[in-house]
């Protein structure tokens, strides 16, 4: 098979997709026209995190109701599942709706009525990750924690998202401890190249206790983090097409390196729209610029299932 089709074919897990981050255009002008809103079609551009996620934000005002946040998930389930994509977990940012208006249960009930149904029609699995706006206050992260928990059956984890400078780990140390004492999984943003970025690494894992680092790339700055993560068996979700875009290139040897150190990475969209890609086109990206085998291409998938907040019954169903 051609390298694009032998990627294609890989039954895929997927760690790191920002929910509000797969809106296409398309679907958005659509949703603003059935809520009676004019918005811009500007093309937009943006060179790192700051840029864009002040492109990303004013995007996700179209998002009014359940049936809103309901069609957006769907339409990433139909998009996940045709490539290949056999669970997933997503993640959502309730306070960029809740701190427009918009009721917490609309946010969460949409998407989740969207797995539950892709699931049946599809056979994707689907599971939830709340992300903590960081450049948000405590006091704001404390009350949406405290709000998730009467839909804490529907919600595998908690992430922590947004822009990373100056809203380092430990600002969030007292809301991720409640976090876990209430069940949840932890995971947070390292983004690559960020200020402090192997500080904030080390708080992440020595301080909070993360499961996984989303992106941290960056941990190659410190040989005994690597060490920690091999050690704990922590995955490192990557995103190559959104380095390519927030930082200076896509990381791919950096990635290789940690791969072939016994890191359990994996390779993922982040925001597929703004990024240019969904998991397939990360993956061949990456295979394009770098001498990765097939071998490996698999084990990112093996890793991804491994590293992933599957129940164990449900994990043993895939791996
Ligand atoms: N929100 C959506 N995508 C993000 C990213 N890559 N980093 C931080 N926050 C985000
Ligand atoms: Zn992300």
């Amino acid at each position: 098979a051609s390298l694009t089709a032998f990627i294609a074919g890989m039954p895929k897990a997927e760690l790191h997709v920002h929910l509000e981050g797969t809106l296409e255009s398309p679907l958005r002008l659509e949703l603003a026209a059935r809520n009676g809103m004019e918005v811009s079609v500007a093309e937009q551009s943006y060179t790192d995190l700051t840029s864009f996620l002040a492109a990303y934000y004013p995007n996700m005002d179209v998002l009014q109701t359940q049936s809103d946040f309901y069609d957006l998930a769907y339409a990433y389930l139909v998009k996940a599942a045709g490539q290949g994509v056999r669970h997933t977990e997503m993640f959502f940012d309730p306070q960029a709706h809740t701190s427009r208006g918009i009721p917490f249960v609309s946010v969460i009930t949409g998407y989740h009525e969207a797995i539950v149904d892709a699931g049946r029609a599809l056979g994707i699995h689907g599971q939830l990750i709340m992300c903590i706006l960081r450049d948000h206050s405590v006091e704001s992260a404390a009350a949406t924690l405290e709000e998730s928990l009467r839909y804490k059956h529907w919600i595998v984890g908690i992430g922590l998202d947004s822009d990373e400078r100056g809203n380092p780990p430990s600002k969030f140390a007292v809301v991720f401890a409640r976090a876990r004492d209430e069940g949840y999984r932890l995971t947070m943003h390292c983004d690559v190249d960020q200020e402090n970025s192997i500080e904030h690494i080390r708080q992440a894992l020595e301080d909070i206790g993360v499961e996984r680092i989303d992106h941290g790339t960056n941990i190659l700055e410190d040989p005994r983090l690597v060490q920690l993560v091999i050690d704990r068996g922590i995955g490192l979700t990557s995103c190559p097409l959104s380095n390519a875009i927030v930082s200076e290139g896509s990381k791919s040897g950096e990635l290789l390196t940690l791969l072939r150190a016994g890191v359990k990475i994996t390779v993922n969209s982040d925001d597929p729209p703004y990024f240019g890609g969904y998991v397939v086109e990360n993956l061949v990206h990456l295979a394009g610029i770098s001498d990765i085998t097939r071998d490996e291409l698999v084990l990112l998938q093996r890793n991804a299932f491994e590293v992933s907040w599957l129940a164990e019954a449900d994990r043993r169903v895939f791996l």
